[in-house]
């Protein structure tokens, strides 16, 4: 037994000495040391031996396992510091390798623009107003003196979501609803930017879906010179001081007179281009004195109170402003397009 002993202590530690890693090491514990090893079994074998045998072989027994764990817990050291060794060396972190680039996005160029027209208002001192898409007929049309079955309601295409509800055709529903809160009250001095929808084939220059931004002022006092004056500091500050405006009579039903706004083309400087179609001049804006029936209906005393509202396409001002020759670009997400337009650039 004594023999059996010793020659399972030199197994055991040549095997612990071969051990290439940890799973290897616990394989001979288990082999060696485990409930069904040989040096249990050995030790289960003396009850077999006489009573002054016993003690021996049981101390010996014991001292094959401690040699045998002592063989194993050293090795086991050795080989968790190699583990960890690799580990780090794996992991180490070359400080000198270029950093990869995250990829950031920018505003969207229409943003930009909308950001850029309303800082400017603000700096006049307007306030912004915003108002529903899903919008009823009444302040849509009604309230802006579009009656049912008016002949202009044609102008604006527009999806009804029922008898009384549609998209939004224009932002000017926010001004009968501004008109309507102040109780009668002036002054009123607001822009309002948002999307609106109309039933339009979409093409180079239309969409089913754009975005506007109107203005308005309602005060005692309030004359068209004031519009001109703010249309002129807007141009200017928008596409340079050296454009000119002129203001052309027009029709909506909610101005009263009412005009549509061109600035001189600054491709030919008046001369006459394919951007300006030969006539030196480009349409920027419609906008007109605020029909007294509108100031009516919304409460306000048209002999008392008067007011000028404007409307653009902040996507038109963008073509002309940046040379974009599609409306398409702005809703096709094409990132090469839209990276144009990185603040950092
Ligand atoms: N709401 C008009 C449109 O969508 C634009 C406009 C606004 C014209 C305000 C005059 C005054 O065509």
């Amino acid at each position: 037994m004594e023999e059996t002993l010793r020659s399972l202590q030199q197994e055991a530690i040549e095997k612990v000495n071969e051990a290439q890693d940890l799973k290897a090491l616990n394989d001979v514990r288990v082999a060696y040391l485990g409930k069904k090893g040989p040096v249990t079994e050995a030790l289960k074998g003396m009850g077999k031996l006489s009573a002054e045998e016993r003690p021996k072989m049981g101390a010996l027994a014991n001292e094959v396992r401690g040699a045998i764990t002592e063989t194993i817990e050293a090795k086991q050291a050795i080989l968790e510091k190699e583990a960890v060794e690799k580990k780090l060396q794996s992991e180490t972190i070359d400080v000198t390798l270029p950093g990869r680039p995250v990829k950031s996005g920018n505003h969207h160029p229409l943003t930009m623009i909308v950001e850029e027209i309303e800082d400017l208002f603000i700096g006049m001192g307007y306030t912004i107003a915003e108002g529903p898409e899903v919008e009823k007929d009444y302040y849509n049309f009604e309230a802006l003196n579009l009656p049912k079955g008016h002949p202009a309601r044609d102008m604006q295409d527009s999806f009804y979501i029922s008898e009384e509800t549609l998209l939004r055709t224009h932002t000017s529903p926010v001004q009968a609803r501004t008109m309507e809160l102040a109780d009668g009250k002036g002054p009123i001095k607001i822009i309002c930017p948002g999307k609106v929808y109309r039933r339009d084939t979409d093409d180079a220059t239309h969409s089913h879906q754009f975005t506007q931004i109107e203005g308005l002022v309602v005060d005692e006092h309030i004359r068209m010179s004031d519009l001109k004056g703010t249309l002129n500091v807007f141009a200017k500050k928008m596409f340079g001081e050296d454009r000119e405006i002129r203001l052309r009579p027009s029709f909506f039903p909610f101005t009263e007179p009412s005009v549509e706004m061109d600035i001189s083309c600054k491709i030919c400087g008046g001369e006459g281009c394919r951007v300006c179609k030969g006539t030196g001049w480009i349409e920027i804006l419609g906008a007109g004195m605020v029909h007294p029936n509108v100031l009516e209906m919304a409460g306000f005393d048209s002999s008392k109170y008067s007011g000028f509202a404007f409307g653009m396409g902040p996507e038109r001002i963008a073509m002309l402003k940046y040379g974009i020759d599609d409306i398409r670009h702005y809703y096709t997400n094409d990132t090469r397009f839209l990276k144009q337009f990185s603040e950092k650039e």
